[in-house]
């Protein structure tokens, strides 16, 4: 394949489980209230597998195949795929090499991307990559995660099982066609030394035994999250960041149609917009209904809003994602 020009987001599909589990549900089960998740968070309900044995893969199947549909392709157009997820089916193989057989592409490489609430524009970084220089033509990049088995629903783990819901986004990267279209620079960071205020220490290859019994007893098994340090981060990296996707992208801040931050909290994303003059009414907000799905939650508010009317061919979309590593992102994209 020759390199093209531009690549572009062709494509978007989203899916979440069935099963709705409100602020009311977990009070039941932790010491907690709606009226303080709401007023910490923004988020009202999240979606949560209705059964074991449902993985991050099997909730990217129906995605893939919405953002395929969007896109006009059939699963046999797809050249590689790249999944983000912090909540992968298994400790390995990659949740892509599940995700490509469930699809039937059978010998298209899978690359699985851990770089949890960035993992979406790492992922696209690469995407891009492959598609601007001829590698791939069409690369499907999912993002997915399945928390609600990996998280402490319990008043020793209320701080940070509130915040986390189940759900998929897709979307196929493939060459741009039109004049303008296509994803701009995209601005990646992290920072080891934050790594353990957002982070599941156990199971560890860095112990031998990887896990003990002590440890599942201490709940080192679970996340765990210095709250407070990381809302800082967020409100401060997200709009240095997304400030410097602009200026690359030659584009101000009143030409964006429609941002997509992540989902971590709605408090940070009404900070963020503050800081870089969006108005609140371009943002998508669907915390309330999801909670933070992680490495889902930009294609999943992109795939909604695209759908709902909020853009469409020729706008100037933006993204920016903060999260635990830390890593920190953001690019535009003329679609
Ligand atoms: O996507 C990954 C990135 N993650 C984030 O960006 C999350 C960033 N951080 C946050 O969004 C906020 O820090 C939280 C929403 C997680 C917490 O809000 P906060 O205002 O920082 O609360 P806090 O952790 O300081 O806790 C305040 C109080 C504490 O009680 P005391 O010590 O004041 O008596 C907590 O024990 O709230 C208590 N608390 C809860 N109460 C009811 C903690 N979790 C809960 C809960 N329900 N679920």
């Amino acid at each position: 394949m020759k390199p093209v020009h531009a690549s572009t987001i062709l494509g978007v599909g989203h899916h979440v489980p069935s099963k709705v589990v409100t602020n009311h549900d977990l009070a039941k089960i932790m010491n907690t209230s709606d009226e303080w998740i709401q007023q910490r968070t923004g988020i009202k309900e999240r979606r949560y597998i209705e059964r074991s044995g449902i993985g991050a893969s099997d909730l990217a199947v129906p995605a893939s195949q919405m953002a395929l549909e969007h896109a006009g392709l059939a699963a046999k157009d797809i050249d590689a795929i790249i999944f983000a997820t912090l909540s992968p089916d298994h400790n390995f193989p990659g949740s892509g090499c599940f995700l490509g057989d469930k699809l039937g592409l059978h010998g298209v490489p899978a690359l699985d991307v851990r770089n949890q609430c960035t993992g979406f524009l790492y992922g696209l970084s690469i995407a891009d990559a492959w598609v601007r220089s001829g590698v791939y033509r069409n690369v499907l990049l999912v993002g997915a995660e399945v928390h609600s088995t990996g998280i402490e629903l319990a008043d020793r783990g209320r701080d940070v099982a509130v915040l986390f819901g189940d759900g998929a986004g897709a979307a196929i990267i493939g060459p741009a066609t039109a004049e303008g279209q296509g994803i701009k620079p995209i601005h990646l960071h992290a920072d080891g030394s934050g790594a353990k205020e957002l982070w599941v220490e156990a199971p560890a290859s860095a112990y031998d035994p990887r896990l003990t019994k002590e440890m599942l007893d201490e709940g080192r098994h679970f996340p765990s999250m210095n709250g407070k340090q990381v809302f800082r981060w967020a409100v401060e990296k997200m709009p240095e960041v997304a400030k410097q996707a602009l200026e690359s992208a030659q584009l101000t801040a009143d030409q964006i149609d429609l941002f997509v931050p992540h989902q971590a909290n709605l408090r940070i994303n009404q900070m963020v917009c503050a800081k870089l003059g969006i108005p609140e009414a371009k943002a998508v907000a669907n915390i309330e209904r999801y909670g933070n799905t992680t490495a889902a939650t930009i294609p999943l508010g992109l795939s909604e809003a695209w759908r709902e009317g909020r853009c469409a061919r020729g706008s100037n979309v933006l993204f920016a994602a903060f999260g635990s590593g830390f890593t920190w992102g953001a690019c535009a994209v003329t679609l």
